[in-house]
């Protein structure tokens, strides 16, 4: 999983075309009765129940495999002589079940591979009632982020290797035999023994250590909450931590020996997030401890992970570093941490009943990081990035392959595909508009009532809604089903808006934003539509219900639709009315401006208005506009630039109108920060370079370069910018300079920055150098857990490449690649690509490698390729023929 800037930024980028309607899973989940809960699906039988479990866990790192034993006691609620639960790769040696004081009596395994399950055989039946069942086992250590797995690091003291555990989506079954599945909570103790000088993390503090004759410790954890498999944790390194106190709850930071200091911000956000979150639940943190474990490496797939009371993040989204960090790493560390804390109360304390309503854990987790990170850092002014979280909803929405928020979930592989944008962006996005339109307040008491009412329980969505109509006597039931239990984009097009005295009276009428189905017939949906006049301080709200409404707004300016952007829908003006608002542009919100944009580029790619109507309100725009509306428009430039490649003379001719508009944006920030300068400029002047380096810009390459040779001890190398620079110089590198930064990579023993050389050194232009780096990836040099991440940075250059790199030697990468998570990776490697050809190799792919319904990741970067394609042929000229009138 991306984080959410870089998604949207993709999103404003994406495009699409005509995939016939019947082949697609929406039309399915379209024609699904509206308000129909499926019954709850479980992949274990159901007549038996854990309640707690008590684990004795004996690591081996250095050979990469595990021993332990579990006591599990459970309710045997129908009689059986068969207990079923799930394991993954384990072997069991002894299987035992006892009653009270009984004899124990022992079971016979079977193993289903296929389906991650064992089961247990008794001799005599098993009536109703409490039993503790017993198993000894081994497993093994990954070297990739699921189960219990090691990573491997570099120290100033030498080679080092910690281990740590993943377990969600459905992973805590390769460390521990358990009924994982969300539904059934229980309680969990932990005893590990570990090598002596090393820390042992869990949940919970440990209770005590005590040395063994051997020397080795016995680390004893009391027992949690009850609580969902997925949540547990356990960490094993050589660690150090730091705590500070926030209220009653020690909060933590864990890092690999030497990091601590680079975790202070994260230690400091933590506890100000914490205060914050327990006077907005209501309901307070619950365990005595909070930490925050950072490890090396990376993983494809997430950055961070919300284990109840020992959040893990990987370092380079939790550590800053003073000789690299940016603005922009040091918001990411605090919005992620406000995320995964976010989850202690949406997630671990009221967990969703099963996979089908993970929204209610990750887009309410992105909705409050949004929230909390905009309220207690106003300065660097976040809130503007819900049109991004949006877009990036959005693209993935308008496809035909798109699904509601809530959708049955089967598999465990479907369970990890349902962590995409429409789960996490258009959740957020929709609970924001739905925010808006209760009230703040309003909306706080149902959460609180939420929290009391479900804690340490399961939820199903209605849950949420009864929670928040309870508390805030307001009906919001049938507008949340409308965009949750169904998919797409509602698209609300001002017909007409007439001055009538001191008001304007606006005609609206509802149909469906649709990238790839343009004769689609719209779905309805109750929306939820803010009006302003621009000039008058009076918005008007109102319901666009039956597909039509007629409003009067008091004022008689040009009339802003969505104002204030809370509003889940796309916005199409007529011309006459689209020209006041283009002509008054400079006197928008900020927020508004970045909306009517966004608007404008897609409406624009997906024919219904000209894409040369954006190229008019950038035109528009002032060297002095907020950075954010500057960072917007670099962004579409950035993803015009793609749509001319491979088009030399038109790209340049873009390239250099582009250029002429940003340079000076750029000039005017300077290369170095200015002191007391806003967070906001420092971001813009790290984007703009960037986006500079796409449109080669040869100025700003050539200045890099300068800047790079002059080396890091130098004024040259700002440290906010070292990054950048050095990416500006990697995009452009010869041969020369590959060798160079492999070199420095190689040399490098700060674990986070050799992973960005590693990932810089794929980002070449050059395809030969590309090559060069997909053959280095999948050696050992770069560490196990960088391949995949460098095929996919090779990819978003050279997608035809990088597929074919990785089809070819689809074993080493697989290896690299966790099981589940492959039907996300492959397609994920073509999502930048407009070749026709690309399309039938990815459902070759398909065809040959995944379940039927593993399908949709695929689905949707078809839809991407032929969006790209038709974008190419359709749209460009216009803005060919707009730089034409424009004398460009
Ligand atoms: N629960 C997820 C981590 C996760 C993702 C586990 C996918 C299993 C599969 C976590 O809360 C999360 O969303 N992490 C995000 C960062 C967040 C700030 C958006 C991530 O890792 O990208
Ligand atoms: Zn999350």
């Amino acid at each position: 999983m991306q984080r959410r800037p870089i998604a949207a930024a993709t999103a404003l980028l994406s495009l699409m075309l005509a995939i016939p309607l019947s082949a697609t899973s929406a039309a399915t989940a379209a024609a699904a009765p509206k308000g129909a809960r499926l019954e709850q699906t479980t992949q274990l039988p159901r007549g038996v129940r854990p309640t707690h479990y008590d684990v004795a866990l004996v690591p081996d790192a250095a050979h990469a495999s595990f021993a332990a034993t579990v006591t599990i006691s459970i309710e045997v609620q129908q009689p059986t002589n068969t207990i079923t639960l799930n394991a993954t790769d384990l072997a069991f040696s002894r299987v035992t079940l006892t009653q009270g004081s009984s004899v124990p009596q022992v079971g016979a395994v079977s193993i289903d591979a296929d389906a991650q399950t064992a089961s247990f055989k008794f001799a005599q039946p098993l009536a109703k009632g409490s039993y503790r069942l017993t198993l000894d086992y081994t497993g093994v250590i990954g070297q990739q982020a699921v189960g219990l797995f090691s990573l491997d690091y570099d120290s100033t003291s030498g080679k080092q290797r910690a281990l740590y555990t993943q377990f969600e989506n459905s992973d805590a079954r390769r460390m521990i035999p358990s009924w994982d599945e969300p539904f059934y909570k229980a309680s969990f103790t932990l005893q590990a023994t570990v090598p002596a000088g090393q820390m042992a993390v869990s949940n919970m503090p440990a209770a005590s250590t005590t040395v063994l004759p051997d020397g080795r410790q016995l680390v004893k954890f009391p027992a949690t909450p009850k609580m969902s498999t997925y949540l547990l944790f356990f960490g094993l390194g050589d660690f150090e931590r730091a705590s500070t106190m926030a209220g009653n709850t020690e909060v933590g930071v864990i890092t690999t020996r030497g990091g601590k200091d680079k975790a202070a911000f994260a230690l400091e956000a933590s506890k100000t997030i914490l205060k914050e979150y327990n006077a907005y639940f209501g309901v307070p943190y619950p365990l005595p401890k909070l930490d925050n474990v950072a490890a090396p490496g990376r993983s494809q797939f997430f950055g961070a992970m919300e284990n109840w009371g020992a959040i893990f993040t990987f370092e380079y989204a939790m550590l800053l570093d003073p000789a690299i960090s940016t603005q922009s790493d040091k918001q990411n560390v605090f919005s992620i941490a406000a995320h995964e804390m976010a989850h202690q109360w949406f997630g671990d304390l009221v967990t969703m009943r099963w996979w089908d309503d993970l929204w209610l854990n990750e887009g309410f987790a992105s909705w409050m990081e949004s929230r909390m990170t905009a309220q207690l850092h106003p300065e660097w002014n976040t809130e503007l990035g819900a049109v991004g979280v949006r877009e990036g909803a959005m693209a993935r929405d308008s496809l035909a392959s798109t699904h509601p928020v809530v959708q049955h979930v089967d598999t465990v592989e479907q369970a990890s595909q349902a962590f995409d944008d429409i789960t996490y962006a258009k959740g957020e996005s929709v609970i924001r508009m739905l925010e808006n339109h209760v009230g703040a307040e309003a909306w706080r008491n149902g959460v609180r009532l939420y929290m009391r009412t479900h804690a340490y329980g399961n939820t199903v969505s209605d849950d949420f809604w009864s929670a928040i109509e309870t508390a805030s006597h307001k009906k919001v039931r049938d507008i949340a089903h409308d965009f949750t239990l169904q998919p797409g984009v509602p698209l609300i097009t001002v017909s007409s808006a007439a001055c009538r005295g001191s008001s304007t009276r606006v005609e609206l009428t509802q149909g469906e934003f649709s990238r790839d189905q343009p004769n689609k017939t719209a779905l309805r949906w109750r929306v939820p539509v803010t009006l302003q006049s621009v000039g008058s301080s009076r918005p008007v709200h109102t319901i666009v219900t039956g597909g039509k409404a007629s409003v009067s707004v008091p004022g008689c300016g040009p009339v802003l639709v969505n104002a204030g952007q809370t509003g889940y829908y796309r916005t199409l003006y007529a011309p006459q009315q689209l020209a006041p608002l283009t002509a008054g542009f400079a006197t928008l919100q900020p927020i508004d401006q970045i909306g009517l944009m966004a608007d404008s580029w897609a409406l624009g790619l997906a024919g219904l208005q000209s894409p040369a109507n954006f190229l008019d309100l950038a035109d528009a725009t002032a060297p002095t506009a907020d950075a954010q509306v500057w960072g917007t428009i670099a962004r579409v430039f950035s993803a015009i630039h793609a749509y001319y490649k491979g088009d030399a003379a038109r790209q340049q001719r873009f390239d250099n109108y582009a250029i002429s508009r940003l340079a000076p944006v750029f000039g005017k920030l300077g290369w170095n920060a200015v002191t007391g300068e806003n967070g906001t400029a420092a971001n813009l002047r790290e984007q703009l370079l960037v986006t500079l380096s796409n449109l080669n810009d040869k100025a700003t390459i050539a200045e890099a370069r300068r800047r790079y040779q002059a080396g890091a001890g130098d004024d040259a190398m700002p440290a906010p910018l070292r990054k950048a620079i050095t990416a500006v110089v990697a995009q452009h590198a010869d041969g020369a300079t590959w060798d160079a930064l492999r070199r420095s990579a190689q040399a490098e023993k700060s674990p986070m920055i050799k992973d960005r050389m590693y990932a810089l050194l794929a980002s070449s232009d050059d395809s030969v150098l590309a090559g060069r780096a997909l053959e280095l990836a999948l050696t050992d040099e770069p560490g196990v857990t960088n391949s995949s991440a460098m095929l996919a940075t090779v990819a978003g250059s050279h997608p035809e490449m990088a597929f074919d790199f990785a089809l070819a030697n689809i074993d080493k990468v697989n290896q690299r690649v966790d099981a589940t998570s492959r039907s996300r990776y492959f397609p994920g490697l073509v999502a930048s690509s407009s070749e026709p050809a690309t399309i039938d190799k990815i459902n070759a792919y398909a065809s040959a490698n995944l379940a039927p319904g593993s399908r949709r990741e695929v689905d949707t970067a078809v839809g991407g390729i032929r969006y790209r394609i038709k974008v190419r042929n359709e749209r460009l000229p216009a803005i060919d023929q707009w730089l034409t009138a424009h004398g460009k």
